[in-house]
């Protein structure tokens, strides 16, 4: 078995997943980095200088149920232990009005953000239940906390990740697991690039106006995100069991 602790990182290449990654290796995990594509984790591994010693490279696409299934399996039999899971694999898919908001595009930010985060959690929970211990952290969004426009998909999408914690907290505490949600305002990621343009399709002229802050005044750092996160995951946090940090530089407070 593993010596060190061993976390479970989804969309480990993206803006925040990558930094979590950092913040669990300072912190001596050993990290599965999981994400759709090797090459993507290849690309991360080498951009942020991760030691390929402390990292399993784990592709697998969230939404099948097969392939996380298999995944987690594999990591059990090689690393023998899980002692953290962060959903951080997500997408915002096209932002339109209600009316004309397609419904693939719907389905398919569930399958990512819904579906996908539940895949996870259930084939990691029997390893975490076997040794019972275990803290999972998922990531909703303050969008899964206010009614944005435009977003109905994301937004519905993060309440439910929200929900799905709550549920997990409340069947699995008693087994010395804990399940807390994230939620974050605008942090500075390809995502937030991608909402800007969504924006723009829509035809607003000053989209960059449309994010709104805090009165922090700007996005967060993605290590920003990662502290909150790892926190969650430490001993430090071993009364936190079923709530939302919203780590939004007091965007929802306005
Ligand atoms: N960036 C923001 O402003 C912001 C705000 C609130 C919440 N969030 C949430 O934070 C999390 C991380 O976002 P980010 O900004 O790092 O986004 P990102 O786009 O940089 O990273 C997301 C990662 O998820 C991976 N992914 C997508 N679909 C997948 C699938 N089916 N299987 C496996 N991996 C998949 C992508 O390849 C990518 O590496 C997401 O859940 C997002 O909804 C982000």
């Amino acid at each position: 078995m593993m010596d060190h602790k061993v976390c479970i990182i989804t969309g480990a290449s993206g803006g925040i997943g990558s930094r979590i990654v950092k913040r669990f290796l300072e912190e001596g995990y050993h990290v599965v980095m999981t994400d759709l594509k090797a090459d993507l984790i290849k690309e991360a591994i080498e951009k942020n200088r991760f030691d390929r010693n402390k990292v399993t490279v784990c592709p697998m696409d969230i939404t099948v149920e097969e392939a996380v299934k298999s995944g987690i399996r594999d990591i059990v039999s090689r690393l023998g232990r899980i002692d953290a899971l962060v959903n951080a694999a997500g997408i915002c898919g096209s932002y339109d009005r209600i009316t004309d908001y397609s419904y693939e595009n719907f389905k398919k930010v569930y399958e990512v953000n819904v579906f996908g985060t539940f895949l996870m959690i259930q084939n990691v929970l029997p390893e975490m239940v076997r040794k019972q211990q275990g803290s999972i952290v998922n990531f909703g969004s303050v969008s899964g906390m206010r009614g944005y426009s435009f977003e109905v998909g994301y937004g519905s999408s993060k309440w439910a990740v929200i929900g799905m914690s709550q549920t997990v907290a409340n069947e699995y505490g008693s087994k010395g697991i804990r399940c807390n949600s994230v939620s974050p305002g605008w942090v500075n990621t390809c995502m937030m690039e991608k909402t800007i343009e969504n924006y723009r399709k829509l035809g607003i002229e000053d989209p960059e106006n449309w994010i709104t802050y805090g009165s922090i005044r700007r996005p967060a750092r993605p290590e920003e995100i990662a502290d909150a996160v790892y926190f969650l995951c430490s001993e430090r946090a071993s009364y936190i069991n079923g709530a939302n940090i919203v780590v939004d530089g007091g965007m929802t407070i306005k």
